[in-house]
């Protein structure tokens, strides 16, 4: 299993104005995470999670700092960063965010469509995906409101692979979910990166993931440090 750095950040700083003034929501922050690895952050609300994850995630643009991933540097001007996020990031929220309209395969065939793939092979992908998600050949036609919590976040994975990207961001996975469900759908993210070589980099309050990290961060008013696994 190769132990390549995909995502080296360095002096990152993210600021949001608010009324009261300035919120340092990422501060001074560095970091890498690795393929083949789960990367884990763990930190109280409002600590800068999230806002992490977006930056990586090109959602978020930081004030200063770099940002590479695979070697490019996402914060340089040049940088397509909607072809950045299709190609390379996979995110997966703690509501899960599938389009309600769609049923569970469209919602996993969407992402391939936006990247021009042809029908009958984002098709083909798709139920391929769901499969080894586990999520069951009946809910393949269902919306995400008549699927469980736990069916939902399998189809969101599914979604978030459709690319193939090399990396998975992943926000409080496990937060809506029991703790069964939650601890499945921990078991398939990290088989992602063990199995499948991704580097999944996930946010949560849930101590107990750290079990099955690779690597650990604390964040306290968005400063990182290495948790000692
Ligand atoms: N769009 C925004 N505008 C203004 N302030 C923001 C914005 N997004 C986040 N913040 C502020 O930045 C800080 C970090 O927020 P963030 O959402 O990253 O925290 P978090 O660690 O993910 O929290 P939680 O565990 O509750 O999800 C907070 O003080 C928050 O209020
Ligand atoms: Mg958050």
């Amino acid at each position: 299993m190769s132990e390549q750095v995909i995502i080296n950040a360095t002096d990152v700083n993210k600021t949001f104005q608010v009324k009261a003034g300035e919120v340092n929501a990422i501060n001074s922050v560095s970091f890498t995470a690795n393929r083949g690895e789960v990367t884990t952050i763990v930190g109280p609300s409002g600590s800068g999670k999230t806002t992490l994850l977006y930056v990586v995630g090109s959602l978020e643009k930081p004030e200063s700092g770099s940002i590479e991933v695979a070697g490019r540097d996402i914060l340089d001007s040049g940088t397509n960063l909607v072809r950045y996020r299709r190609e390379n990031i996979g995110f997966v929220f703690q509501f899960f965010n599938l389009v309600p309209t769609l049923t569970a395969l469209e919602n996993v065939m969407l992402p391939m469509d936006l990247a021009g793939i042809r029908p009958d092979e984002q098709r083909r992908r798709a139920t391929e995906l769901l499969d080894r998600m586990g999520v069951k050949d009946r809910l393949l036609k269902a919306k995400p409101t008549k699927m469980s919590g736990g069916e939902n976040q399998r189809v969101a994975i599914a979604r978030a692979l459709a690319n193939d990207p090399d990396i998975i961001l992943a926000d409080e996975p496990t937060g809506n979910l029991d703790t069964a469900t939650g601890s499945t759908v921990i078991d398939i993210l990290s088989s992602l990166a063990r199995e499948n070589d991704k580097c999944v980099l996930m946010v949560t309050h849930d101590e107990s993931i750290l079990a099955v990290s690779d690597r650990a961060f604390h964040m306290v008013d968005g400063q990182l440090s290495e948790i000692i696994l």
